[in-house]
């Protein structure tokens, strides 16, 4: 009895274990980003991305980062891509540029997506 009881629970942690390794990135919060993107931080945060209801966060852009953040994965850009960093391009901003009252996608609008980037 007691003997199947350590098989159940040794189950249970090693498909809890599972589970947890093979769960999906989750957003982590443009608070976290800010730790070392202060100045892309700085300047989305003044922009209209961070005014807009809801909030186009950080993360709506470049991904979910609770698995690209760390610094060790961060630096290699190939390993943040595999843990789920993207780097959006125009296509990406057809999400929402073009529609109701958002300006449609140009290079230009594109070249100011970082505020500290434009002119
Ligand atoms: C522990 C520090 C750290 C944190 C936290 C962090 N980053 Fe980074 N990030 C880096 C470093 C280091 C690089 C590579 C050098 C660089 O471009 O500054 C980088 C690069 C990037 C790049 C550019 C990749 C490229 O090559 O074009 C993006 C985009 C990015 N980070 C987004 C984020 C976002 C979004 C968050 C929050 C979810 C975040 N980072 C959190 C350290 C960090
Ligand atoms: C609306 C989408 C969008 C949002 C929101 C956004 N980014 Fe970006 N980010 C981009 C694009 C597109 C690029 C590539 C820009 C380029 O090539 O000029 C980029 C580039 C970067 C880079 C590379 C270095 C640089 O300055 O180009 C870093 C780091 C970065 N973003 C971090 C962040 C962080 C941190 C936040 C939130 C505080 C954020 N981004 C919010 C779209 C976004
Ligand atoms: C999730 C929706 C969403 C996505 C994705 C998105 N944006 Fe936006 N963007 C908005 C909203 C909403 C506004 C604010 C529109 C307004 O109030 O005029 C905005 C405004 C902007 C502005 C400021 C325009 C101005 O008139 O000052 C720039 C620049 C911009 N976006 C660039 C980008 C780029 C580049 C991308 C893709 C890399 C992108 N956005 C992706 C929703 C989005």
């Amino acid at each position: 009895m007691k003997k199947a009881l350590i098989i159940t629970l040794t189950f249970a942690v090693a498909l809890m274990f599972v589970l947890t390794v093979a769960a999906a990135p989750t957003a982590v919060g443009a608070e976290k980003c800010k730790m070392c993107h202060k100045l892309q931080y700085e300047s989305w945060a003044a922009s209209k991305h961070a005014a807009a209801t809801p909030k186009v966060e950080c993360e709506t852009c470049h991904g979910p980062g609770s698995d690209y953040m760390k610094m060790s994965v961060m630096k290699d850009v190939a390993a943040a891509k595999a843990a789920g960093l993207i780097l959006p391009d125009k296509a990406a901003c057809g999400k929402c540029h073009g529609k109701g009252k958002v300006p449609a996608m140009t290079d230009a609008l594109f070249a100011k997506v970082h505020a500290h980037k434009a002119k």
